[in-house]
């Protein structure tokens, strides 16, 4: 009895801490399509924004956090035959953070690209987590009807995580639970601020964790505050504000212009030439998310704004989705209709080799998956490209293509015998190669001499021998 007292004390106390874990817990919302808001937020309730400056936020209509995990719930269960739900990890105040995987085979490895939209990274932009609700329910819905849903449930696995920030969402602020932003939480590549691994934020933790498993080869994740789709990189060594590309600009920009020519407005931008802009051009950002994902992630991640309003009103959600149903389901498709894939394997019984891909002029490669070694570089298209695969102890192979406007298949096979020896022989051809020569000389002008003095014993103790008998 004592320790429900002071249960209750000390929830009433971090009442707002607590409050998503309770939510979580089920109370059963009303109605379950979102309409109708539960305990935690009535209609123009004033709560504190980002600069800790209060802020007024309607938030009826839109999914409260147990609402969204309802939602995902459910679409796992009518749409089972092509997805599964599974979590990478948890808030700071325990709220899962769910997954929906899409795909003709949920859940098993194939040799096909994995692509990941994430919502809701900033607490108080929750349009990219309806949208994402709305694209995972047009997939099922639209599955072996539509072809462009027929692709990507066929060849690409794609992952999407509505809410990457539910406490900051429910708290009606950028930041999450211990008010930090998330897209700054991430390992830096010119200022060590985030290398300290035990005050990363869980959320950021979980995301970093979920790319060690799965090998994305391009992604999303979905802001509000603007109408541009924005690429790496998102830095500058100096925090000078200026265009700074990153080795893979030309396809970063080819991806980032599928999405806003796409989109219902967004390449018609007053601000943004296309609809499109570097990060670092637009303002620094260190810390954020897209590029960890690009260099340590081995995925090309675009950071998409969607809305000019962070919290419009829930009646204007379907109309952002038709604004960019074209553009998500286009973004996706690019990871298997642009660039070159394939296998690197072995010419006898093709086994899976640990390989990399290479492009001549670009300083960037990407891994092969353990599993069947494939790959999938995306390049932009209408250029001719220089592709190597790299499998160390082997010799590497290079091979030119030609992109049009769609991608191409190309499979390395190394031969395992031929493929070492020959290794082996550049090995001996490299720096080393007077003094293995000198080597062979030494060896051949010991052996002559041997000869020789051995030849000339022989003829002594043969003229020795003879002498005897011709005397
Ligand atoms: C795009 O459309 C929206 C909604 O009609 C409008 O508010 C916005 O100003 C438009 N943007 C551009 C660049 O035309
Ligand atoms: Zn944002």
């Amino acid at each position: 009895m004592k320790l429900l007292v002071s249960v209750l004390f000390i929830s009433l106390c971090f009442s707002s801490s607590v409050l998503p874990a309770i939510a979580r817990g089920g109370i059963p919302s009303s109605n379950p399509t979102g309409y109708g808001y539960g305990t935690q937020t009535g209609s123009g309730r004033h709560l504190f924004g980002e600069d800790g400056s209060q802020t007024s936020v309607d938030a009826q209509g839109y999914m409260t956090n147990s609402d969204l995990e309802m939602a995902i719930k459910d679409f796992g269960r009518r749409c089972s035959n092509i997805s599964r739900v599974y979590s990478i990890g948890e808030s700071v105040n325990g709220v899962p953070l769910w997954v929906i995987e899409i795909s003709d085979k949920p859940g098993e490895e194939e040799p096909e690209p994995a692509f990941k939209y994430i919502g809701n990274v900033h607490g108080d932009e929750p349009v990219g987590r309806e949208l994402l609700m709305h694209l995972a329910n047009w997939i099922c819905d639209n599955f072996l009807t539509d072809p462009m849903v027929t692709l990507i449930v066929d060849n690409v696995h794609l992952h999407i995580l509505p809410s990457m920030n539910p406490d900051g969402f429910s708290l009606r602020r950028r930041g999450n639970a211990n008010n930090i932003d998330l897209n700054r939480d991430f390992p830096d590549q010119f200022f060590n601020m985030n290398d300290d691994v035990d005050v990363r934020q869980p959320e950021t933790r979980a995301i970093m964790k979920w790319l060690r498993k799965i090998h994305f080869t391009a992604s999303a994740s979905l802001h509000g505050g603007a109408v541009v789709a924005n690429y790496p990189w998102d830095g500058t060594q100096d925090k000078r504000r200026m265009y700074f590309g990153c080795p893979d600009d030309k396809i970063f920009r080819f991806l980032a212009s599928v999405y806003s020519r796409s989109h219902y407005n967004m390449s018609l931008s007053k601000e943004f030439e296309g609809g499109i802009t570097n990060g670092a051009s637009w303002y620094p950002i260190y810390g954020g998310m897209q590029d960890w994902n690009y260099i340590y992630g081995g995925c090309l991640e675009l950071t998409l704004e969607i809305s000019d309003n962070k919290w419009p009103p829930a009646n204007e959600l379907l109309t952002l989705w038709e604004y960019n149903k074209k553009s998500m389901l286009d973004l996706v498709a690019t990871v298997v209709q642009t660039g070159v894939h394939g296998r690197i394997l072995t010419s006898d019984g093709g086994k899976p080799l640990p390989g990399s891909i290479a492009i001549n002029g670009i300083d960037y490669t990407v891994k092969a998956s353990t599993a069947f070694a494939d790959y999938h570089r995306l390049l932009a298209p209408g250029g001719r490209y220089e592709v190597t695969a790299i499998v160390p102890g082997y010799k590497s192979k290079t091979t030119v293509i030609s992109l049009e406007e769609s991608g191409t298949n190309v499979d390395f096979i190394f031969d395992p015998e031929v493929d070492r020896r020959w290794d082996s022989i550049s090995i001996i051809w490299g720096p080393r190669l007077e003094v293995y020569l000198l080597m062979i000389v030494a060896v051949f002008l010991l052996f002559l001499c041997r000869r020789r003095t051995i030849s000339r014993l022989k003829q002594r103790q043969l003229a020795g021998l003879k002498r005897p008998v011709v005397v």
